[in-house]
């Protein structure tokens, strides 16, 4: 008969093991990139680098709420009053957290690829789009509608 602090270790033991196996054999973000779409837009945003750290703040709010809230869906809005970003994140409901955190990572530096107005990535175990505002883009068009006519009066003044 074992005595019963061995017994509960062996358990343990058990249990852990157990777990470690199912962990590494189910944890499968599942990253396998089924489409990808990028508004193109090089024409509307001037400086990708705001357009990058309003992203970036985005995808850190979104990743934060899986996290701390075992959220499969989240959306986030980057919205200092300047360059205001939606993103939606969504993964599968039988992906652990942990793959639902994998997952998100790698479409957010898939998407950190093609900087524009909008994009989407698809994989089979999570999906991520994101849009500027309305906002942001009109005032882009404004300027680059602006840029032609100065250009415009240069060239008509040479
Ligand atoms: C883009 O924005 C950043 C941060 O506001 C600024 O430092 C940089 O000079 C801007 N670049 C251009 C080309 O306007
Ligand atoms: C956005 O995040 C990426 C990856 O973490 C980083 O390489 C990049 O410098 C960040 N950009 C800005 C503008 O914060
Ligand atoms: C951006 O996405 C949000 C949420 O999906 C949507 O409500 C909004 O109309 C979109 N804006 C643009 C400019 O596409």
């Amino acid at each position: 008969m074992l005595q019963p602090h061995k017994l509960l270790s062996l358990i343990i033991t058990s249990l852990l093991w157990s777990w470690c196996t199912l962990n590494g054999v189910v944890s499968d973000p599942q990253t396998h990139l089924l489409s990808q779409e990028c508004t193109p837009t090089s024409l509307l945003v001037s400086n990708f680098s705001i357009v990058m750290k309003s992203l970036n703040a985005t995808f850190r709010d979104v990743r934060k709420q899986i996290i701390t809230q075992n959220k499969y869906f989240a959306t986030a809005q980057q919205d200092n009053g300047e360059n205001p970003v939606t993103a939606l994140f969504q993964c599968r409901n039988y992906l652990s957290v942990h793959d639902c955190v994998t997952c998100c990572d790698v479409a957010a530096a898939q998407i950190r690829n093609c900087p524009a107005a909008g994009g989407h990535v698809v994989y089979n175990g999570c999906f991520l789009r994101y849009n500027l505002s309305l906002y942001m883009i009109i005032n882009a068009l404004l300027h680059a509608h602006l840029n032609q006519h100065i250009q415009g009066a240069h060239n008509r003044s040479v």
